[in-house]
């Protein structure tokens, strides 16, 4: 069913789209009825699924990656899609309005898309004021970056402002420094400014009564040395882990035309072709860490094998967003039902 709506919705731009899709979602579930048949059909709730990450517990493994919801305004309608997490935001100190329009892109004949949204979001008082009324037990994730006008030299205040405007009501932080749309910001990935906002946060936290989880979201560009880097920041400033990976600038391997690409232009891209980058990333950071830290893998999740491939290469839990663009919820409860069996036969053995 969701493959005809798709081919519908896939004739309009797809921004128009998204916020389209999450009103016409919103209010067909504010409908008792129409949102326990919608529960019943996509979530999936087995024991087997249960996973304990950095000190939570989520009721499964499949999350919603960050810059769906970025304004914490569709949390709960993506529960009853059966995701077992999300992450909203990225979140910036004060809203902006990001890049302009066109700034979302389909490639359909990769299953990818380029994006170049440059964190377009409410801000993080508009943010932390709608999940104060939070009243779901789902585990909820708030990735947090800086404004585009703030030096780099200066984001270390923008991303205290982030974590604690949301602190009371999120359960876990992700430190964005990997978008390619904001100008320089992949630029904080290096040793020096990248140890000093994570110590920072970390000395934030440590003031806290109850500590929460803070991880590094890292591009999928990195070289192998800056990977070993990245391991030695994760040791010594004991953050919880790494999310891998967010988009990558590279167009390689593409089966759309170099014409096509030209003419969308600069942006990050996200889909089946950043699959196996994102998998070898994992990969090296588990391998060479000895599984030192948990890895949330995402990037070209399109189905229960892909996601379980990021799990044999080393991930504890997953996320997606463009899988979901492509395949609709029920590729989410495909993932939990394949993990479901997948455990099965693991434990048989
Ligand atoms: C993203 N992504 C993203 N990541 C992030 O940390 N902050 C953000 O605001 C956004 N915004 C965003 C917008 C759009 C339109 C897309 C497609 C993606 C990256 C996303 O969370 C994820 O890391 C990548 O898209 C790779 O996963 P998929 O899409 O291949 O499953």
């Amino acid at each position: 069913m969701y493959k005809f709506f798709r081919s519908i919705l896939f004739l309009r731009d797809p921004e128009k789209v998204h916020h389209f899709t999450l009103k016409a979602l919103h209010k067909a579930l504010k409908n008792h009825r129409v949102s326990q048949w919608w529960q019943k059909k996509y979530a999936v709730e087995n024991s087997a699924l249960k996973t304990r990450v950095f000190g939570l517990d989520f009721k499964n493994p499949i999350g919603m990656a960050a810059g769906f919801d970025k304004n914490a305004i569709a949390y709960k309608d993506l529960e009853l899609c059966g995701f077992g997490f999300i992450e909203i935001g990225t979140v910036t100190p004060k809203p902006q309005q990001g890049n302009p329009l066109p700034r979302l892109f389909r490639i359909k004949d990769d299953e990818a898309i380029v994006n170049r949204m440059g964190f377009n979001n409410d801000g993080v008082e508009a943010v932390a004021a709608r999940l104060k009324t939070r009243n779901t037990p789902l585990i909820i994730g708030g990735n947090i970056g800086k404004n585009k006008e703030t030096p780099n030299e200066d984001a270390v205040n923008d991303y205290e402002i982030c974590f604690i405007g949301l602190f009371p009501y999120v359960d876990y932080f992700v430190v964005n420094v990997s978008s390619p749309n904001t100008p320089n910001l992949r630029e904080l990935q290096e040793k020096e400014p990248l140890t000093k906002i994570l110590q920072h946060l970390q000395d934030l936290n440590n003031k806290q009564p109850l500590q929460k989880p803070i991880l590094l979201k890292i591009a999928p560009d990195l070289t192998d040395s800056q990977l070993d880097d990245i391991i030695e920041i994760v040791q010594t400033t004991k953050i919880a882990g790494i999310i891998a990976t967010n988009t990558t600038i590279e167009r390689k391997n593409l089966k759309t035309t170099e014409k096509k690409l030209a003419k969308i232009g600069a942006g990050g891209l996200s889909g089946k072709p950043l699959k196996e980058r994102s998998t070898e990333v994992i990969r090296y950071l588990h391998t060479k860490s000895n599984g030192a830290f948990p890895i949330i893998g995402v990037g070209g999740i399109h189905s229960a094998k892909d996601a379980i491939e990021k799990m044999e290469a080393g991930a504890s839990l997953v996320q997606v967003y463009t899988g979901f663009i492509y395949e609709g919820p029920q590729l989410i409860r495909n993932i939990n039902d394949g993990l479901i069996n997948y455990l099965a036969k693991k434990n048989k053995k």
